[in-house]
């Protein structure tokens, strides 16, 4: 049976983006077969790492009824290289579309959300997939909450940022403790210095564990080349040997037990 995992954050910034591609490059290296939707309407990016030219269709379609979600999956496994499958759903970035997502009412949330609870059977099922991967919106936009709900597994990424932590643990006693879902925090861009010994990285996970009451599952640190790469490189596939990649893939293994 497959699992749904949920990329979340509080604050905007904190690398869902770039842990959840690299997260299903890492599954899809490892032979699985994986799905990476972008459910953030509000500033998609998985079409600028991507680059596929191979749908019409946008998630948007899907959510509002007028395709089915095979439309909207693009094939990526040619490009992964990897030993198992990449399929690949694109939420759709032009400024029409992000305002029109936008002044969605409840009522079409409601659903979106009976959309995204079906792609358990539709997606995860029929095409036997391993994982189905979410990367959202920050904050609690309606998008990001129903991807919550429909999660088997929550990973909550926060940096060190004192807004970030605060706001995070708030949300883990506002949100995520009302869904009862598997959840664990990824606490990333650590400063190198706060982690040179495995005593410090030990008391970084207390500290924050103590703090948001949940598991830390990863603590990673802000690493220049990755900044530098400016989100045109997926290191799992293009630069195995980078400790960022090693982080994920440690991730992915983690969360098979969790
Ligand atoms: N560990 C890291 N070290 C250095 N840079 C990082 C790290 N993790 C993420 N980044 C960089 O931080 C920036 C923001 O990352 P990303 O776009 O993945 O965040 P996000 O949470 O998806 O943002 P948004 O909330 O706007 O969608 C990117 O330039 C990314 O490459
Ligand atoms: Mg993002």
């Amino acid at each position: 049976m497959g699992r749904i995992i949920v990329i979340h954050s509080y604050k905007g910034g904190t690398g869902k983006t770039l842990l959840s591609v690299n997260l299903a490059a890492a599954y899809a290296k490892e032979g699985k077969r994986v799905c990476l939707l972008d459910l953030d309407f509000r500033a998609p990016s998985l079409q600028s790492i991507f680059r596929l030219g191979g749908s019409k269709y946008w998630l948007n379609d899907y959510l509002n009824g007028s395709c089915e979600i095979g439309k909207v999956l693009v094939d990526y496994t040619p490009e992964c290289e990897c030993n198992g499958n990449m399929y690949v759903g694109l939420a759709n970035p032009a400024t029409e579309a992000l305002r029109d997502m936008s002044a969605k009412d409840r009522k079409w949330e409601m659903r979106a959300l009976g959309r995204l609870l079906s792609l358990k059977n539709t997606v995860l099922n029929d095409m036997e997939l391993d994982y189905l991967i979410y990367d959202t919106s920050p904050g609690l936009q309606y998008s990001s909450i129903n991807a919550i709900v429909s999660a088997d597994v929550v990973l909550v990424v926060s940096t060190i940022d004192r807004s970030d932590v605060e706001g995070t643990t708030r949300m883990v006693h506002e949100l995520y403790d009302l869904f009862e879902k598997k959840t664990a925090i990824l606490m990333n861009k650590v400063p190198c210095e706060f982690l040179s010994t495995q005593l410090e990285r030990d008391s970084v996970i207390k500290r924050f564990e103590s703090t948001h009451t949940l598991p830390v599952l990863k603590v990673i640190p802000c690493y220049c080349d990755v900044l530098r790469a400016g989100g045109s490189k997926i290191f799992v596939r293009d630069e195995p040997e980078h400790a960022f990649a090693k982080h994920v893939n440690d991730i992915a293994l983690k969360i098979d037990s969790f």
